[in-house]
């Protein structure tokens, strides 16, 4: 069996050694009698070049398109005008697919990004995507650490589900045999109900909303990474975020640097990623944000516009806690304190992109539940099995869900969150 190498160690191995790679072809041209070739693979690009005395190699490297794949072998010979340094002088190309014409040329990759959406299992292998996969295996990876390095259980919630965590206005209904149901848009309240078990629990799953306007930061089906604890308050909610995060950050950092720098992302930014993030209440928002010219009332929804102003002024990511009662969904706990305001934070990533996090302390008390189930015109019949919750050894409790796709976009500084995850659902889009 031949042993291959990955394009990115050829520069490694020394001039002179005979070496086999597999990948595609990342481009090609013809000079002066020669073929040059760059190989892609998952690790990166090299350059090949096939001379016309070799009869048998050249003509099958003549025959090649762009994304063709191929297997080739050749000498390693150092030459500083191709990409990292070393070439490859090809000997022969014992495989070949030559393929039809690929269909995104540099052209189409500039001018049409629906074009690159409809082309997305092709467009996928762009350097582009290629890096943000890269990041996205890293920030899912690092969630799974910080998780399961800090006390808690993974656990799994279910997809098909009978009632709103979220509201109603966003769920999707699915046919379930003879009735309906929806599906899942937070697995919050699973997590709620395994704490009484496990005490620290978190997933890491996909939630849907039927998100029917089109913004750079909705998706209808997006990863939600998700934690509830037993006994823990808002104050610990500020502390498991901000080391969630900048844990994620700092492995993004320590793996990603060449990545980071294919999308053209400052990594600067990143750098400043430490724990603790400043505290920003909510009614200080509202002032910030009232002199720089928003007019906007106390109880009113902090929206996106408002959110990318507040980050600008910060250059770290921020907890925007204590929003009005009527702002956040029914579970939140109002502030004994201030009973107007709830016990909740959202994170904010900096930089303009705002909001990644959503979660807060819940309503533990039976009757406090029932009450503002009925003040937020809701049917307790619709919760019975989340208040048996607050009927059997209550406890205080907190948790959160992180999108997991919007952290992707501010780490990579992408403009749009479609470009943060290979295959994206929006209102318009179901395919690829
Ligand atoms: O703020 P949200 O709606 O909070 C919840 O769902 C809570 N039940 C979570 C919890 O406490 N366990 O959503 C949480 C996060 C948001 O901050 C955002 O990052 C992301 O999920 N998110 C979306 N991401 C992409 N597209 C969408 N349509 C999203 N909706 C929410
Ligand atoms: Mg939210």
């Amino acid at each position: 069996m031949q042993d291959f190498i990955h394009v990115k160690d050829v520069a490694s191995v020394g001039e002179g050694k005979l070496v086999s790679v597999r990948g595609w072809v990342y481009r090609k041209r013809e000079i002066g009698g020669k073929v040059f070739i760059v190989v892609r693979d998952s690790t990166g690009i090299v350059q090949a070049v096939v001379g016309k005395d070799n009869g048998d190699a050249f003509k099958k490297a003549e025959q090649l398109n762009i994304e063709s794949s191929l297997v080739l072998r050749g000498y390693v010979k150092r030459e500083p005008r191709a990409p990292g340094g070393f070439e490859i002088q090809v000997i022969d190309i014992p495989w070949s697919f030559v393929g039809w014409q690929f269909p995104i040329n540099e052209d189409a990759a500039k001018a049409d990004s629906e074009y690159l959406l409809d082309m997305r299992h092709l467009w996928v292998r762009s350097r582009r995507m290629q890096s943000v996969l890269k990041i996205r295996d890293t920030v899912f990876g690092a969630i799974h650490e910080w998780f399961r390095g800090n006390g808690y259980y993974e656990v799994q919630a279910p997809m098909f589900i009978t009632s709103a965590v979220e509201g109603g206005s966003t769920l999707f209904e699915v046919n379930y045999f003879d009735s309906k149901a929806y599906l899942t848009q937070s697995s919050q309240f699973y997590l709620e109900a395994l704490i009484f078990s496990l005490e620290k629990v978190y997933t890491v799953a996909p939630s849907f909303r039927a998100e029917k306007s089109r913004t750079r930061r909705h998706l209808t089906e997006f990863w939600h990474a998700e934690a509830e604890v037993a006994w823990a308050g808002l104050e610990d909610i500020f502390t498991v975020t901000e080391n969630l995060i900048s844990h994620v950050v700092k492995r993004v950092l320590e793996r990603n640097l060449e990545e980071l720098s294919i999308l053209g992302r400052r990594t600067e930014p990143l750098e400043n990623v430490k724990p603790p993030f400043p505290r920003v209440s909510y009614d200080e928002a509202i002032g910030i944000l009232n002199r720089k010219g928003f007019d906007l009332k106390w109880g009113s929804d902090i929206g996106a516009d408002e959110e990318r102003a507040l980050t600008l002024e910060f250059t770290q990511p921020i907890h925007l806690h204590h929003f009005p009662e009527q702002v956040k969904a029914f579970y939140h706990r109002n502030d004994p304190a201030r009973p107007e305001t709830t016990l909740s934070v959202d994170v904010l990533a900096p930089e303009g992109y705002g909001e990644v996090v959503g979660g807060g302390e819940r309503i533990f008390d039976y009757d406090e539940l029932v009450g503002k189930i009925r003040r937020f015109n809701l049917n307790p019949d619709d919760y019975q099995w989340y208040l048996d919750l607050r009927r059997y050894g209550s406890v205080p409790h907190a948790g959160f869900g992180l999108g997991v796709d919007r952290l992707v976009m501010w780490i990579c500084g992408l403009d749009h969150i479609r470009d943060a995850l290979p295959f994206p659902r929006d209102m318009r889009r179901l395919k690829p």
